[in-house]
């Protein structure tokens, strides 16, 4: 079946919370290959308490927030650095909140594309969080692989990507992302 293309809508969200994070350069540069009719919105985790099963009922505002976003998503992207080889505690923390049954968020089958970039590696963070994904039973895209190493010499001071091979390699992401939501 053939969607309405103005119903599409991406959501992005950062392992890192660094003004200037490359993983966040690298969400904002896959914003910009998307077709104009493709809604795309970088989720805000700064906000997520830590988690604490006490504090579940209600949950607080944030978290409400964020499910909210990530139900209205058709799929997610998930950039994360690698932090002591393996993701980050903020967005595993945001994860462990909305896997919560009793929150209700509809991951189940969403596509998601996980790409990461970190001055050595992120091969190991990517592993990770796809067996954190496969407990979610979401629908991790297995290719392209994104792994951006060295990101000091990729992306400009404020975290801009500046790199035309990795700039390249998004443009499939979004083709193959598009092409599992059966866009256009
Ligand atoms: C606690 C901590 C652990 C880190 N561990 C790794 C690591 O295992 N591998 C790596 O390549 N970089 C590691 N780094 C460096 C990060 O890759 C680097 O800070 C990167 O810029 C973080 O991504 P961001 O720019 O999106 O914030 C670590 C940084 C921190 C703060």
């Amino acid at each position: 079946m053939q969607r309405e293309k103005s119903a599409l809508h991406i959501v992005g969200l950062c392992g890192s919370l660094r003004k200037f994070s490359f993983n966040r350069g690298l969400l904002l540069a896959f914003e910009e290959k998307l077709p104009e009719d493709v809604k795309f919105t970088l989720a805000d985790i700064s906000e997520i308490p830590f988690f604490n099963e006490d504090r579940e009922q209600p949950y607080p505002e944030p978290v409400v927030k964020l499910k909210e976003l990530l139900d209205s998503a058709d799929a997610l992207v998930v950039s994360t650095p690698e932090y002591n080889l393996s993701y980050t505690a903020v967005l595993k923390n945001a994860i462990e909140w909305i896997s919560r049954r009793s929150l209700g968020a509809r991951l189940a089958g969403k596509p998601v594309a996980l790409m990461g970039a970190a001055i050595v590696g992120v091969g190991v963070s990517q592993s990770h969080l796809r067996d954190v994904m496969f407990a979610l039973n979401m629908n991790v895209l297995n290719r392209p692989i994104v792994q951006v190493v060295n990101a000091r010499e990729k992306f400009d001071s404020e975290g801009r990507l500046t790199d035309a091979a990795t700039q390249e390699l998004l443009g499939k992401v979004k083709d193959e992302l598009l092409a599992v939501l059966r866009y256009p």
